[in-house]
Order: structure tokens, then C-alpha cells, then sequence
């Protein structure tokens, strides 16, 4: 085996990880891994909106705000009031910090304080919040508020038949959902470094996630977005596109792109934490196998594939009217 790099060489295994930069380096993975076809749906959707003096749009899970970056660079809803809901007060302080810092590098007219921004260029104003909460104990409370419900790479950490008709319930009726990058049950790492092994930690690290507890209850499902499709109907959403959405994350031109080695290495520590508790899987096993993949990352030789889905669509009821009055508050 060869001997680990300095920290400071291309691709070097980190010494420690942050969950900020991961959410960061992402943004290029699910920027090529979003499903044209289903985006393109919910763009078409949201230019029947264009005329809006303003979009509600609501996002469970935000992270650090890089969808809100993203619907803004692909001009999706440059009229929109958008909230953003994340369980985590320091992320969404992240959030707040990083959309003041893009805004400003793309001259937009900036004012606002904390997690709450404004940014204004011509006739187009967009408002943007970052709440700190859990999803599933704010929605009561904005039930019918949002025209626009968005989620990425959270829903598979939720137990659907319970969550989504609570989520959904934030939509108004004809309310518009699109939801990306839903984890569905395919993980692989190559080149093989022993099948029978491979095939063993990715089984295990699956059922990580279809056992996850929060609270005492089971919340995550390794196959959500095959679920998704009856889960939606169950709940009375009518799903108008669909489509895979798969992380691929592979060197091209002898290195990985922007922040991806770091993603990668992150990729593998997610699962060497969640393996590491489990009495199934021989410790030292893991150890030289999470050391292999590191090594793989370091060389410019793994390729990763995770097979997610997307789907879009809306909610029963009639849209309300464009040119109905209606207030700016954010959902
Ligand atoms: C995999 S991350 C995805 C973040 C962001 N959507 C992105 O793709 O960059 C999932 C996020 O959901 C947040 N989260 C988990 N459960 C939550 C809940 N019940 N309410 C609000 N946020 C939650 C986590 O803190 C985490 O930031």
C-alpha cells in the first residue's frame, strides 16, 4: 500500500471533515447529476408564473443555500420569496453568509440583515430566508403558504407515508413540487477492490439508512425514490415528470473537477462512520478497505455512481390566479 499524501497534495485524504465544505463541493456533482427533463418541466411550470409580482417558494432541507444560488443562476424565478428550512442553526447562518457573498460577486442590489436577504437588479426583486427548524414541525404552521415546495437530497432521510402529506400540506392547491436527487438504492465504487466485500458494505451501508432513528422512530429509506411515486399518489400529488438524476463522480482530464477529490473522500467517511458500529462487518476489514478507496481518490483512479431519481409535478386544487392580489410575506 502506498503511504498517505501531505494534506497539502491534489486529492490528499483530509484529516478532518466538514459537512460545510461537502455541501459546497457538491454543488458541481448535483449541477451535472439534476435531470434536465424534469427541470426543464418545473421551469416551463414557473414561467406560467413569471408575471407573479412574486413566487412563494419553500425549500425543506437547504443546506447552505446552493439550490437558492442555483434556481437564481438559471434565472428559474427571479421574482420569488424564498424560505429555506434547515434543521441546522450553523448551516443556515452558512447559507445566509454565502447567497451575501454571490450576491454581491454578481453585482445584484443588496440589502437585508442575517439570514434575511434582498436582492434587487432592474424590476426583478427576490427575497431569500434561512430558518432554522426541523420541516416536519414548522410545516403545520405554513400549511397552503408556498407555490413552489423544493427538496434535494433530503427526502430519503425522512419516513414518507408520514412526512410527505405534511410537507405537501404547505402547498397551495395547484401548487407545483419538484423533488431532486432522491437516493434509490445503488451505490458503487470502481475499480472493484474485492466484489464479494463491495457488494457486503454497500448492502450494510443501505441498511444504515433504512434503520435510522430519529427521535426513536425509523426516518430514512436506502430506496426512496422508487417509493416516492406511490408515496406521492397516496397522498393525492399527481407526478408529471420523472427521471434519474445520478451522482457520477469520475477524473476526467487526469484529475477531478473543482472540489470532487474532497467530496469523494467525504463520500467515503460518511460510510466508514456508519459502518464502523455495526457488529456484521469485520472492523479490520473496513479499515483497509476505507484506506483503499482513499488511496483510489488520492491516485485519480475511483470512480463513484450513486442512482438517485427526480420527480416533478403538483398538487390537487386550481393555481391561484397570477393576477390575484397577494401578499410578499414569505411562506
Ligand atoms: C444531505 S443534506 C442536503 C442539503 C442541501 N439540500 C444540499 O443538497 O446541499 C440534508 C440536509 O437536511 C437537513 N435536515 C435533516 N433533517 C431535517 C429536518 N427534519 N428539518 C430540516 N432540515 C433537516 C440536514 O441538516 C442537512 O443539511
Amino acid at each position: 500500500m502506498t503511504a498517505r499524501r501531505p494534506p497539502s497534495a491534489p486529492n490528499a485524504t483530509p484529516r478532518r471533515y466538514s459537512f460545510e465544505r461537502y455541501l459546497a463541493a457538491k454543488r458541481t456533482v448535483d449541477d451535472r447529476a439534476l435531470n434536465a427533463h424534469v427541470w426543464q418541466a418545473l421551469a416551463d411550470a414557473a414561467a406560467g408564473r413569471a408575471s407573479q409580482a412574486s413566487v412563494q417558494v419553500l425549500e425543506l432541507g437547504a443546506g447552505i443555500g446552493t439550490m437558492a444560488e442555483r434556481l437564481l443562476d438559471r434565472g428559474l424565478l427571479p421574482r420569488m420569496e424564498y424560505t429555506g428550512i434547515e434543521a441546522q442553526a450553523k448551516l443556515a447562518q452558512r447559507a445566509g453568509r454565502r447567497l451575501r457573498a454571490w450576491a454581491r460577486r454578481r453585482r445584484y442590489d443588496l440589502s437585508g440583515q442575517g439570514n434575511r436577504l434582498v436582492l434587487r437588479r432592474g424590476s426583478q426583486e427576490t427575497r431569500l430566508t434561512f430558518r432554522t427548524g426541523d420541516v416536519l414541525k414548522l410545516a403545520p404552521g405554513l400549511r397552503g403558504r408556498a407555490e413552489v415546495l423544493l427538496s434535494h437530497a433530503f427526502l430519503d432521510l425522512l419516513d414518507l407515508p408520514t412526512a410527505l402529506p405534511v410537507l405537501l400540506a404547505t402547498l397551495r392547491p395547484g401548487g407545483l413540487f419538484h423533488f431532486s436527487l432522491n437516493f434509490d438504492g445503488v451505490t458503487a465504487f470502481e475499480p472493484a477492490i474485492d466484489p464479494a466485500l463491495d457488494g457486503a458494505i454497500e448492502s450494510l451501508y443501505h441498511r444504515t439508512m433504512d434503520e435510522r432513528r430519529v427521535d426513536g422512530r425509523l426516518s430514512g429509506d436506502s430506496r426512496t425514490g422508487r417509493h416516492l411515486f406511490a408515496a406521492l399518489r397516496a397522498a393525492g400529488a399527481q407526478v408529471q415528470a420523472a427521471g434519474a438524476s445520478d451522482w457520477v463522480v469520475t477524473p476526467t482530464g487526469g484529475g477531478y473537477p473543482g472540489d470532487e477529490a474532497y467530496f469523494l473522500h467525504f463520500i467515503v467517511h460518511t460510510l466508514e462512520r456508519a459502518l464502523r458500529p455495526r457488529p456484521e462487518l469485520d472492523g479490520r476489514l473496513l479499515t483497509r478497505w476505507v484506506e483503499r478507496r482513499h488511496r483510489q481518490i488520492e491516485r485519480g483512479e475511483l470512480t463513484y455512481i450513486a442512482h438517485q431519481l427526480d420527480v416533478f409535478g403538483r398538487v390537487r386544487g386550481r393555481a391561484v390566479s397570477p393576477s390575484a392580489p397577494r401578499t410578499t410575506r414569505r411562506p
